[in-house]
């Protein structure tokens, strides 16, 4: 079965103006402090690319592979997470977890707990899109592009079975 765009949700342009909108209010809040940005494999890459390039402070950049999802578009509730082979030092670093989408919030509370658990000084967390009306967790991203419904989405990292994370806007698809 192939998939098509059935409608944009969020434009490129409205993505560019509230990633940097972020990207300073986060340089406000972390100022004089320096960074370690982690990101969430995959759905993260573009969020983070972006969002980075509006720091004005030093950071450093790590990534984390992380699934709850597999193939399905309900959130399972079981979190695996993957360090790189040489993970930055967490103890005592001032994090921002980066993820796409805070969907049941599973991930960014099971990412931010085994972080605390490793040491760091702080984590605060940075997601794109929120749906709030999907948690089953107790859980708030202390820095969110956009609130949407509960609907199924793809682009700007996120994907639909692997597909569309290359796509420059947010869309919902024909059929899902
Ligand atoms: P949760 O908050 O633990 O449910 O998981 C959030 C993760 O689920 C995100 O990082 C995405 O990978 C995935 N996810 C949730 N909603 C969507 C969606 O609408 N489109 C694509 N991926 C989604
Ligand atoms: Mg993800």
């Amino acid at each position: 079965m192939s998939y098509e765009v059935e409608k944009i949700l969020i434009t490129e342009q409205a993505i560019a103006g509230r990633v940097a909108a972020m990207g300073r209010q986060i340089s406000a809040d972390f100022e004089g402090q320096e960074i370690l940005c982690i990101g969430l494999l995959r759905g993260a890459f573009l969020f983070m690319a972006d969002l980075v390039r509006h720091l004005s402070l030093p950071v450093e950049v790590e990534f984390i592979r992380c699934s709850s999802y597999g193939k399905a578009t309900k959130s399972s509730g079981e979190v695996e997470i993957e360090f790189a082979r040489k993970p930055a030092t967490i103890a005592g670093r001032h994090i921002l977890l980066v993820d796409d989408i805070l969907d049941a919030g599973h991930t960014l509370h099971a990412v931010k707990e085994q972080l605390l658990a490793r040491g760091a000084a702080s984590v605060r967390t940075a997601a794109f899109l929120d749906k709030p009306s999907r948690r089953q967790v107790p859980f708030q991203a202390d820095y969110r592009g956009f609130e949407i419904e509960d609907r199924f989405v793809v682009g700007y990292g996120m994907d639909f079975e692997e597909r569309f994370r290359n796509l420059p806007y947010v869309a919902l698809l024909r059929g899902v």
